[in-house]
This record gives C-alpha cells, structure tokens and sequence, in this order.
C-alpha cells in the first residue's frame, strides 16, 4: 500500500515509518518538524534501507498539503500529527485546538476531495479520564480533563460524524496507552524538548546524568505501593498495531476505536526498579507531591485489539526499559549531535518543497 504518514518524524510516527517499509508499503511523509528532528528521518532511511519523499508541511496550510494529495498516489493515511503536552495545553488552549483540530480539518478536508477515505488516527487513553475501574474497555465513558485530551475527544467525534455523512469511509481510532522503549537499532527514539513531562525519558535523562533525580509524583494512591499504575507498551509493538488496522481499513468500512496496551500495569517504584536492572544503573528519587489530573491505575483490556485486528502487544518490561536505555545512552542528547557512527551520510531520504 501507498500511505501517507503526518507527524513521521514523531516519535511513534519514525517507529511506524520503519515497520512500514519493513513490510513492503511505500510511505510519502509529512510534518513541520516543530516538535522533532529531520535527522529522524535519515534515521528511518538507514535502518530500512529505503529512501521516501518528505514534505516538511503544516497541516495548517491546506494549499501545501493539497500539494503532496497532488503529487502522490495515496491509498491511506495515518495521523499522527498533533500536539501532545499535557501542561502545556492547559496553559495554551487555542494553540492546541488550532493545530490539532484545524489541522485534521484540513487533512480531512483534502483527503476527501481527493477521495482518499482510510484513516488510522492516534487517540489516547487520556479519552477515558479518570477510569472507574480497570481494565478499560473501549466501551467505557470518555471525558476528557484537559484541552490536550478534549482535542483527541473532538477529533473522535468529529471522525464517527464524518462517517455518518459517508459511508464510503474506513476509519480507527487507535488508543494508546504509554508508549515506551526504541527501536533496537537504537537509531530512533524519543527525543523530548525541554525537561521530559513523562515518565521513562525523566528516568533515563537521570540515568544518562542529564538530571539530578526522578520526583514520584505521590505515593499515596489505593495501589500496592502507593504510587500510580500504568499500562506501559514497547513502541515498536504500538507501531505493529498501526500495520494490523491498515488491514483492517483495507478489507471493511466503518469507525472502530481499539485500545493499543499490555493489560499489564506498573507502578512508578516498579518502573524505577525495572529500569534500574535494565541498565545497571540507579535512579535517586524522591517522593513528591501527585501531580494535578493523574489516575492512581490506568491499564487496557487488550482483548478487542487481539480478537479484531489480530494484534497484541509482544515484548516485556525488561525489553522497554532495555531499549530505551540503549537509545538514551547512545544519544544523550537524542537527535541534536549526530553521532558519526549511526548517521554517516547526508540525506537518505528525499525532501519536496
Ligand atoms: P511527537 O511530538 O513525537 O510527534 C508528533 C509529530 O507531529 C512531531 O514530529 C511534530 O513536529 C508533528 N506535528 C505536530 N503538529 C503538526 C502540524 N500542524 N503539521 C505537521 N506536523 C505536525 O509525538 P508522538 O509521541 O510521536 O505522538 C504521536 C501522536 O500520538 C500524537 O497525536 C499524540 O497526541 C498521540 N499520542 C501519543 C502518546 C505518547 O505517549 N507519546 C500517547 C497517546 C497518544
Ligand atoms: C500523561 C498524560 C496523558 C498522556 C500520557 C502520554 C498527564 C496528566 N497525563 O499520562 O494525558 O496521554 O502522558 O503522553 O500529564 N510520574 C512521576 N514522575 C515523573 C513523571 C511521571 O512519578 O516525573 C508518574 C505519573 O504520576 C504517572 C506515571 O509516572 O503515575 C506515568 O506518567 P506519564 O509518563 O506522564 O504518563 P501518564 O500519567 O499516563
């Protein structure tokens, strides 16, 4: 298949690049690089050893975008493209609502006058707020605590309406729980700007010496040791995920969510330890106040994914905390100093004006 992926240089959207071309897809790829590095895409070309054509387009500017619908046959497109910061979409919520509803306004908008009508989007767990129970189920309430998870909510929506109008359209609405780890090349991996707002890239910013110690943002959650639960999962599982809906887009009509976890859940402690034998190396921490909107346990039931897409999560904890650590270590200051050993060439793919 011909697939046009937006926010390519992302973290999750390099990972899904590679298994892509792995599996024989062509890829025309987007993103304005405002969150991410170019060199991630030389990355994704050394790995595979394939080159692509890029387009370092806003998904707010309709007139460029139209230009790669133009240029390239496209059988479907996966979205990654957004916004994600949490605090920062608090404190700027029109910018997040501008970027990331007004841009897959556009994108839809263009997709459908080029009748281009398959579409994977990245939702996330945050749609579920605050769970009253656990595992989470697809069919859980949704409700979103901030603008960051409202904009996910409103594109949800703004999907299944979509399909109401038409239903010619094929789309799935992936909810990712928290993706961790690298690829194993550690060529590609997560290169946040600025102090990490998440937890493993915190944890392997101290392990690297970057930062001084971990806060565990509260220990008093009805958890066994009282720090909060996650369902962590390898990004290169969650990109695999991404080529089981493009099957599924391909073969049936219709707007499915399906949640991309483990089921498994783990505390922050655990994750502190879990690193720590991983990588041979301690993490000072300290107990800190709980963060404002945090869940005390938040973990998927895998099931819908497993028995519709035929798609479930392959590697363990030791393995996350393994590859990204060998990412980290390797890149201390993730995509910013090119290390002559794992990029020696220029350009292995190709950027469009
Ligand atoms: P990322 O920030 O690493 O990647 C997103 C990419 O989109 C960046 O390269 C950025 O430059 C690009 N981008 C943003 N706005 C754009 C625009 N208007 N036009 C063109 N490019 C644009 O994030 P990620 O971790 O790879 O996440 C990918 C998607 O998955 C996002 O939509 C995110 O909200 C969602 N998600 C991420 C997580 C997570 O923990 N990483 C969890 C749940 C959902
Ligand atoms: C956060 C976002 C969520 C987003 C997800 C993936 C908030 C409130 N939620 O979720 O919307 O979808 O990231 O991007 O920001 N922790 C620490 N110390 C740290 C960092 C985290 O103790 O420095 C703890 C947290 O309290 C939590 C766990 O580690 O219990 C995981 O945190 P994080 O990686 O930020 O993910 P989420 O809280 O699931």
């Amino acid at each position: 298949m011909s697939i046009l992926v937006t926010g390519c240089a992302g973290y999750i959207g390099s990972h899904t690049c590679v298994e892509l071309l792995n599996a024989g897809n062509e890829i025309i790829v987007v993103d304005n690089l405002m969150n991410s590095k170019k060199e991630a895409l030389n990355r994704i070309s050394e790995i595979t050893g394939k080159s692509f054509p890029f387009y370092q387009v806003d998904l707010l500017n309709e007139q460029e975008l139209e230009k790669v619908f133009i240029e390239n046959e496209i059988d479907a497109v996966i979205h990654f493209a957004g916004l994600k910061a949490v605090g920062e979409s608090v404190r700027l919520p029109l910018r997040y609502y501008h970027n990331n509803i007004t841009g897959t306004i556009n994108l839809l908008n263009t997709m459908k006058k080029y009748n281009v009508n398959r579409i994977v989007f990245s939702s996330s767990a945050t749609v579920y707020g605050m769970p009253q129970k656990v595992p989470i189920s697809e069919h859980f309430p949704l409700k979103a605590l901030n603008p960051y998870g409202r904009t996910k909510l409103m594109i949800e929506e703004i999907l299944r309406d979509l399909y109401q109008s038409d239903q010619n359209w094929s789309i799935t609405l992936l909810r990712y729980f928290n993706p961790i780890g690298a690829h194993e090349s550690r060529m590609i991996g997560e290169d946040p700007n600025g102090i990490p707002n998440n937890l493993m890239p915190f944890i392997t910013q101290v392990a690297v010496g970057k930062l001084p110690e971990l806060s565990v943002f509260g220990n008093h959650y009805p958890t066994a040791d009282g720090t909060g639960v996650r369902d962590y999962i390898h990004v290169v599982d969650l990109a695999k995920g991404h080529l089981k809906a493009l099957e599924k887009i391909d073969t049936s009509n219709g707007v499915e969510s399906f949640n991309l976890g483990t089921g498994k859940g783990y505390s922050v402690l655990e994750m502190i330890e879990a690193f720590e034998k991983a990588a041979g190396i301690p993490i000072p921490y300290r107990i800190a106040e709980s963060r404002a909107g945090d869940a005390a346990i938040c973990f998927a039931d895998p099931m819908k994914a497993k028995q519709e897409l035929g798609w479930a999560a392959e590697k363990d904890l030791h393995q996350m905390c393994e590859d990204s650590w060998r990412w980290q270590s390797k890149n201390p200051n993730g995509y910013e100093e090119s290390n002559p050993h794992l990029s020696k060439s220029g350009d292995f793919f190709y950027a469009k004006k």
